[in-house]
């Protein structure tokens, strides 16, 4: 079978290799589609993602498909099955696992970084992980799961209230599920910043954004209640507090560099009341976010701008596509 292995720091090669052997409590997946994101191109790049990632390694943390095979203790899972896999793997047994933060496991491994995912034709995960994918859910949909789950973290870790004003900052795939996502959650306004005129304007007529503001022309009031930073820069980062009222919560979800730094006024913070809340993955999301596609309350289809091959992933990794909203790799046909 085919997989596309990352062989060292930027060496990707579409290699044939051998089917993975099953354990007891895994399933044996093969592959309908697999999303890319942003840790695939840290990890591309010989740096961690949210752990870090030895080749040779078969990325595609974010993935669907159907079940080929069960392993002799599976009860919950059967051949024929259509599924999505939540990459992260947890010890159960630090003291972040043992007092409910999984996501801060000490040990944490993940399908698709530190063992093989979805970017080859057939790949394993342990059945704690594998969730059934809703039948009206296309697994195109379900493959991007991931990417939902963490913005569904960082929602459940605010406060959220239908009163309650909301600005998205950042236009790419995550800001915009933000988008729909605040609004699924019952906040009555929800507001994006961006610097796509296209993409502002689509988010107004599809997706119920109230008002846009374009960047960096545009100045972004002091306004809102709730702030999702979802670009990862200084200069976001520093808008974000400042768009605030008093008592507002500001969730950073944008990945900065790690020696990134980006000044804030302290006394704002106080005098505001103000909650600065990191995101880290996606623990315990996986249920929300398909009932939420199965409901039809995120519209993910219409973000995906690029279907690719194992051919054509270096090239997306490279820069080479240009302007990419999201990329997903067609691995097979769906069943
Ligand atoms: N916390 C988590 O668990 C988690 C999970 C997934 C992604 N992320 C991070 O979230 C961020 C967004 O992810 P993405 O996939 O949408 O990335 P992306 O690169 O597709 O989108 C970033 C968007 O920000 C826009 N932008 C740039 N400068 C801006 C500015 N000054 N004002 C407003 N918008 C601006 C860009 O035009 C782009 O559309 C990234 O930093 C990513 O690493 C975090
Ligand atoms: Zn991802
Ligand atoms: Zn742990």
């Amino acid at each position: 079978m085919e997989a596309l292995v990352l062989n060292g720091t930027k060496k990707l090669d579409v290699q044939d290799v051998k089917e993975p052997s099953l354990a007891n409590d895994e399933v044996l997946i093969h592959t309908a589609y697999a999303g890319i994101c942003g840790t695939d191109h840290a990890l591309y790049a010989g740096l961690p993602g949210s752990a870090d990632a030895v080749p040779p390694i078969v990325l595609g943390h974010e993935n669907s498909g159907v079940i080929a095979k069960v392993g002799a203790a599976v009860t919950d899972f059967k051949v024929g099955d259509r599924v999505t896999v939540d990459p992260n793997i947890y010890c159960g047994k630090c003291r972040y696992c043992r007092t409910g933060r999984p996501e801060l496991c000490d040990h944490l491994s993940a399908v698709g970084v530190t063992r093989d995912g979805g970017f080859e034709d057939y790949f394993t995960a342990p059945t704690e992980v594998v969730y059934h994918v809703p039948d009206n859910v296309s697994l195109k949909a379900a493959a991007v799961t991931e990417p939902i789950s963490c913005a569904v973290h960082g929602v459940k870790l605010l406060k959220l209230t239908p009163y309650q004003k909301a600005l998205v900052i950042g236009d790419g795939f995550m800001g915009q599920i933000f988008v729909q996502l605040l609004q699924a959650y019952g906040v009555h306004q929800v507001d994006l910043a961006g610097r796509s005129a296209e993409k502002l304007q689509n988010n107004k007529d599809n997706f119920g954004a109230t008002r846009t503001f374009k960047m960096p022309e545009e100045k972004i009031p002091a306004d809102y209640d709730v702030v999702i930073e979802a670009v990862g820069l200084p200069e976001t980062q520093e808008q974000a507090i400042e768009a605030t009222v008093k008592g507002a919560q500001v969730l950073m979800f944008g990945v900065g560099k790690p020696n990134q730094h980006f000044s804030m006024n302290t006394y704002e913070v106080f005098q505001k009341q103000l909650t600065v809340q990191g995101s880290f993955i996606n623990p315990n999301a996986f249920e929300d976010s398909l009932a939420l596609l199965a409901a039809d309350k995120l519209d993910v289809l219409s973000l995906i701008s690029h279907e690719l091959d194992f051919n054509t992933v270096e090239d997306y990794l490279t820069g080479k596509l240009g302007t990419v909203s999201k990329a997903i790799v067609k691995v097979s046909e769906e069943a």
